[in-house]
């Protein structure tokens, strides 16, 4: 597995180059390497090295750069910083930029075989514990759902009742991040049913005859491709639990059929008139609202009144933050676990910061930041300046002079995106005081309401 590791080598003296190959692909390394910044930004992205080593001066920028560029979006990859005749001070800067390490040229080969050695270590430590994760994934109970907040104390109450209730149909809302895949399992773990399969289909992934073929199934022949009978998940849950993801996004003819699932307990695979019947509890998920749907004739209100009888709706973490600070805990701990890391605190400041952040992406966006914190942070406290600059406050504005107020993401974003983002600062900033807010947006109140309903905040 080690052997494996991709390993980009930037640097413009052809030697260097020239040796790294020579050496690492002899001990079985896959080597590429780039002799000026843009290329190896190109290779970078194409080739996603588990491994990159970065001298500091080339050609057209800085080795610095390189890094603090390829830690815009990724946390994974160990960089090591090469210098020759700088200080201390650039290293230093380095290892704050993310590098992971750093060496003084000139070296010798053995010790780029002790670093490289050690990372593989590390990431094979990520792998295992990622699988171990895996297989308790599918234990997880409600017991594993943090939280201290009483909204989530009830929630789950009513939950692990629905779970343990003859309920077949269960209806989870909440937006993207919020937990509604741990819910299904945790639902189906603490049911009746735990001892049978549960399965799982996001229904936003499949064409539309493709995600019918994967439920109900097919005859042998159906259609051009069913060379063989193919049982659907909803046969293959038998006993158990079928978790229907994103299920606002189901078309109108799987609704229908959908719906003669719930109401009748039986399928017909595609191709047959045969009803099987069938004894699966559906948990069905959407971040959607799904009302509107119904208002727009997207959805199906006959189906949205069968889904909904057990609803259980996870709210946004910017609405329970007493789950903030156990969560923070919890994904730190797990962290310095799955790194090897002994980051005992985080900085009171950095706490205030987290603990007023307004959290879009919910928890799992929190877990994420506490991630990338816990790798970037090389003391043993967890500083504000490792989290990312829309917690920290560190915004473009201040950092890059340009005198834009925004800095455009490379991806681009859409402007009501943004328009969400910004009434929800402003929304914040006034403690939540809508002629306040309205005031900092320059807009009334009415339509500061009718965006705040149009946003769902
Ligand atoms: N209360 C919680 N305790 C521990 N982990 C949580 C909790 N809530 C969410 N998570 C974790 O956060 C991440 C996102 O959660 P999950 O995938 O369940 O969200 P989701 O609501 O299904 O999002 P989406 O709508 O994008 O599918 C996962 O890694 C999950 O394990
Ligand atoms: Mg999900």
């Amino acid at each position: 597995m080690t052997k494996q590791l991709k390993i980009l080598v930037i640097d413009d003296e052809k030697l260097i180059r020239w040796s790294f190959e020579k050496n690492l692909s002899e001990k079985g390394y896959k080597v590429i390497t780039a002799e000026n910044g843009t290329e190896a930004l190109k290779l970078f992205e194409n080739y996603n090295p588990n491994v990159v080593f970065v001298d500091n001066h080339l050609p057209d920028m800085k080795g610095l750069d390189i890094i603090s560029r390829i830690r815009e979006d990724n946390v994974d990859t160990f960089i090591i910083f090469m210098t020759a005749y700088e200080t201390v001070d650039v290293a230093v800067k380095a290892m704050k930029k993310g590098a992971f390490e750093y060496i003084r040229k000139p070296f010798s080969f053995d010790e780029i075989y002790l670093i490289i050695e050690n990372i593989s270590e590390k990431i094979n430590i990520k792998n295992e514990l990622l699988l171990l994760r895996r297989e308790e994934k599918e234990k997880i109970t409600f017991n594993h759902i943090i939280h201290d907040s009483a909204t989530m104390k009830q929630i789950i109450r009513v939950s692990r009742k629905i779970a343990i209730s003859d309920a077949t149909t269960v209806l989870l809302l909440g937006d993207s991040g919020t937990g509604k895949d741990v819910f299904a399992r945790a639902i189906h773990n603490e049911s009746s049913r735990k001892t049978k399969p549960f399965v799982t289909i996001n229904c936003s992934s499949l064409p539309d005859t493709l995600l019918e073929s994967e439920l109900f199934g097919h005859e042998k022949g159906a259609f051009t491709d069913a060379i063989n009978l193919k049982k659907g998940l909803f046969e293959i849950a038998e006993g158990g639990t079928v978790f229907l993801d994103e299920i606002g996004e189901i078309n109108q003819a799987t609704q229908v059929k959908l719906l003669g699932v719930v109401e009748n307990r039986t399928i017909m695979r595609l191709g047959s008139t045969k009803e099987i019947p069938v004894d699966v509890r559906i948990v069905a998920a959407t971040n959607k609202n799904l009302r509107e749907s119904i208002e727009n004739k997207s959805f199906r209100e006959d189906l949205y009144y069968r889904l909904q009888v057990f609803q259980i709706e996870i709210p946004p973490l910017h609405e329970r933050r007493e789950d903030i600070p156990v969560l923070l805990d919890y994904f730190l701990a797990l962290f310095n676990d799955m790194f090897r890391k002994k980051i005992e605190a985080i900085d009171p400041e950095a706490k205030e910061l987290l603990g007023h952040y307004l959290w879009p992406g919910n928890v799992r966006e929190l877990r994420n930041v506490v991630e990338r914190a816990v790798i970037l942070q090389s003391g043993n406290i967890l500083m504000a300046d490792n989290l990312p600059c829309e917690i920290n406050g560190m915004l473009p504005q201040k950092s890059n002079g340009s005198g834009y107020l925004f800095n455009f993401p490379k991806e681009g974003i859409s402007l009501e995106k943004l328009e969400k983002q910004l009434i929800m600062e402003a929304l914040v900033m006034a403690d939540f005081n809508q002629t306040q807010a309205s005031k900092l947006l320059g807009i009334s109140r009415d339509t500061l309401r009718y965006k705040q309903k149009k946003y769902n905040l």
